[in-house]
């Protein structure tokens, strides 16, 4: 299947009102409210895509002996929507959460779904639950996720899989609004090793994530920051958000692709400081390098980026063997310009030279 014809579209009958909508957008928080409707599509082997359906967010049914219970073939994607000053509504660059997801399906032995349907689920989605996107600086954040449904406790690639987009109101990602966050370096935990699926986003390298961002909240920080398996040197990722570092003489580092998540907006980020004449580059940086420039001034700003969290400056790193500070614990003037031109993006407030943004489309038959 491919065309938006094969959707079929069974409204809520019991949507919240306007008011009872308007009164969960007040302080959504992040993840845990979520909009009327949900997007489904299954896939089987020998028929392949099928039965897309637009209806009422319900619970699945599943049977207990559903793969996904049991070896973890899920992967996900996250995006949002923007309402822009003229009311319309924006998605930025979702072609490339369509190509990560295949990317994430390839790794996890799971079917591709074609990007256009990946993009004509989310607008379907967007054109029932559309109202459900703020005003202001909020978004809706969109979740399409695919797991294996199929029946069977034999280990090898399913051959039975739901797709699914859900939505959710979004307002910012860490509740105490920090303007600069702490990480604690995990020693002990590494998110993901060469050949294994750190490029992926599948759920499972968030289960495993879990325990070392246990650790931080117990050290008093707010996230994690992890070292590669390897050595235990090199810094690789959050773990849910890319890093930067920005050196005195104006260039700007960023750990390399591999085992980290290639980041949409970490990917933004480099064009951005690329066309405002920074040199970025992509290269491994190690935590003694990072400590010891913190502490001599060559490192002026960190900052972590993400789709959920946006841009937010690093102030403070702790690990087992002490602590240091970067630049007082302020967002620095690097940060907080990148960050104001792709938040002006996103939102429309400015010019969009790459072509970023894509106002939702008209979908045939509405
Ligand atoms: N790294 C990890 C592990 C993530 O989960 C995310 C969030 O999706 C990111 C980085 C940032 O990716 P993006 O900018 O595409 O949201
Ligand atoms: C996102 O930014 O979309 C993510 O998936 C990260 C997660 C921590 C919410």
């Amino acid at each position: 299947m491919g065309g938006s014809e094969a959707f079929v579209v069974t409204p809520s009958a019991s949507r919240l009102s306007a008011q009872e909508r308007a009164s969960a957008l007040v302080d959504p928080g992040f993840g845990k409210i979520f909009t009327d409707h949900m997007v489904t599509l299954r896939w089987s082997e020998g028929s392949g895509w099928h039965d897309a359906r637009v209806r009422a967010r319900e619970p699945f049914m599943m049977d207990p002996a559903s793969a996904v219970l049991h070896y973890g073939q899920e992967i996900f994607e996250g995006l949002k929507a923007y309402r822009r000053p003229d009311g319309s509504i924006t998605l930025f660059r979702p072609e490339e959460n369509a190509r990560r997801f295949n990317r994430s399906a390839m790794r996890m032995a799971m079917p591709e779904l074609p990007e256009t349907l990946f993009i004509e689920s989310v607008e379907w989605l967007l054109k029932l639950d559309g109202d459900w996107v703020p005003e202001g600086e909020g978004s809706l954040y969109l979740r399409p996720f695919m797991f294996a449904n199929e029946v069977f406790l034999g280990v090898r690639p399913a051959s039975h899989y739901v797709f699914c987009v859900i939505a959710s109101p979004a307002g910012p990602y860490f509740q105490q609004g920090a303007k600069a966050l702490t990480l604690w370096v995990s020693d002990r935990y590494s998110r993901a090793a060469s050949g294994g699926t750190g490029a992926a986003k599948c759920g499972g390298n968030y289960a495993g994530s879990l325990i070392a961002q246990m650790q931080a909240a117990a050290r008093g920080c707010d996230q994690v920051v992890f070292l590669d398996a390897a050595e235990r040197r090199w810094v690789e990722e959050l773990g849910g958000m890319n890093i930067f570092f920005v050196m005195e003489d104006g260039e700007i580092i960023t750990p390399p692709l591999g085992t980290i998540l290639p980041g949409i907006t970490r990917d933004s980020i480099i064009e951005l400081a690329r066309s405002e004449g920074y040199a970025v580059r992509e290269a491994r940086y190690s935590i003694e390098d990072w400590e010891a420039d913190a502490v001599s001034g060559r490192l002026r700003e960190s900052f972590v980026c993400g789709t959920a969290a946006t841009v937010v400056a690093v102030g403070e790193v702790r690990r087992l063997s002490g602590s240091f500070e970067i630049a007082s614990k302020a967002p620095g003037p690097v940060t907080q310009s990148l960050q104001t031109r792709l938040l002006d993006i996103q939102r429309g407030r400015a010019p969009d030279p790459l072509h970023w943004c894509r106002t939702l489309g008209k979908i045939a038959g509405l």
